[in-house]
């Protein structure tokens, strides 16, 4: 170790010693105190997202002492224990259910901490998503404090122009201030759904055939087709959680299961992955409702989306 002109060998090793007793708090989730002994809540938020709208909300929720993890880089690090003051998870809701990564992650996860919350994004119809992610967080030993809905961009493509979609005032800071201000006094509230609702999601099931266990988790080459727009920048391989897209000597190609996350479809800059056609495609067999319109969250980058869910 070099050392520092004008101190001792032995005050630098005890400078190093402080510093690394520092990190050390900051990694086991310890509370730390300010400069006015004023006790901080560390806060960690793990989130999921295709399209950005929930790094967004993980970030606008966040104060310094807030660890924003993403879930995909903490399945590839097989890393299941977080301990923290207060511990939150946002995540899109698909089909009124968690995105499926969301819901292993949840079952093996092991969460220490007092206060949890649970903020799940959505487009135009929540239906039961919160008492949905109440069972699935309450089977898993995992119980949240506080669950809501929060509504934003719908970036499902077969019944949404993303050119539509982002001129809709959906009340995102109104949104954001309210939860802002139920975390801040620990609220403890789930959010209530009505019978309707309930019946709503059971009749979406009926009708897409999705297995309520599972949600959706589909195999991406029967879906999804990349065409000869394509000028092979890799963003796809990036911005996949699941790691299915391949960079080969035929070009691009796309296999395994499938979050139905839309990132590379919407994170494409050539537009060049559709739907592919087949009438047991029921999800999206009729196309897109404007194959030209493209979305991610105006505060989120592609190089956040590639962060967040690389393989
Ligand atoms: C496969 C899929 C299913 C979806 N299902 C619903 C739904 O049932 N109800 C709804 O209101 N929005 C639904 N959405 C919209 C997303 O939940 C919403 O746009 C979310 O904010 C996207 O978050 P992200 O940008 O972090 O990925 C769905 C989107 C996808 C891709
Ligand atoms: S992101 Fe689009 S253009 Fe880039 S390699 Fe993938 S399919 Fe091709
Ligand atoms: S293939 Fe596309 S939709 Fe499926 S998990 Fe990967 S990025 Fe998401």
């Amino acid at each position: 170790m070099k050392q520092e002109k004008g101190i001792t060998r032995r005050e630098a090793l005890k400078r190093m010693g402080l510093l690394m007793a520092g990190t050390a708090a900051s990694f086991t989730g310890v509370s730390t105190l300010t400069a006015c002994d004023k006790v901080q809540r560390k806060r960690i938020i793990l989130y999921f997202t295709g399209t950005g709208n929930c790094l967004y909300v993980a970030r606008q929720l966040a104060d310094k002492e807030t660890e924003i993890l993403s879930i995909p880089q903490m399945v590839k690090q097989s890393r299941y224990y977080f301990e923290a003051d207060e511990i939150g998870v946002v995540y899109p809701i698909y089909g009124h259910m968690p995105p499926n990564m969301v819901r292993n992650f949840i079952k093996q996860a092991k969460l220490k901490a007092s206060y949890k919350f649970a903020i799940l994004t959505y487009g135009n119809r929540k239906c039961d998503a919160a008492e949905i992610w109440q069972r699935i967080s309450q089977e898993a030993g995992n119980p949240f404090d506080y669950i809501t809905t929060m509504i934003m961009v719908d970036n499902w493509l077969p019944n949404f122009d993303m050119n539509e979609q982002i001129k809709i005032d959906k009340g995102i800071p109104a949104n954001l201030r309210r939860i802002s201000e139920d975390l801040s006094h620990k609220r403890k509230w789930h959010e209530p759904v009505t019978e309707e609702e309930r019946m709503q999601h059971q009749e979406f099931l009926q009708r897409t055939g999705l297995d309520p266990a599972k949600g959706f988790q589909l195999l991406c080459q029967d879906y999804f087709v990349v065409t000869d727009r394509c000028i092979g920048c890799a963003a796809c391989v990036e911005v996949c959680p699941r790691g299915n897209y391949k960079m080969t000597s035929q070009g691009v190609k796309m296999e395994g299961d499938c979050e139905f996350c839309f990132a590379c479809i919407q994170n494409c800059p050539q537009r060049a992955i559709g739907f592919s056609k087949g009438e047991r495609n029921l999800l999206v067999r009729n196309g897109e409702k404007n194959p030209e319109a493209r979305y991610r969250n105006e505060h989120v980058s592609l190089w956040d989306i590639k962060a967040s869910n690389r393989q």
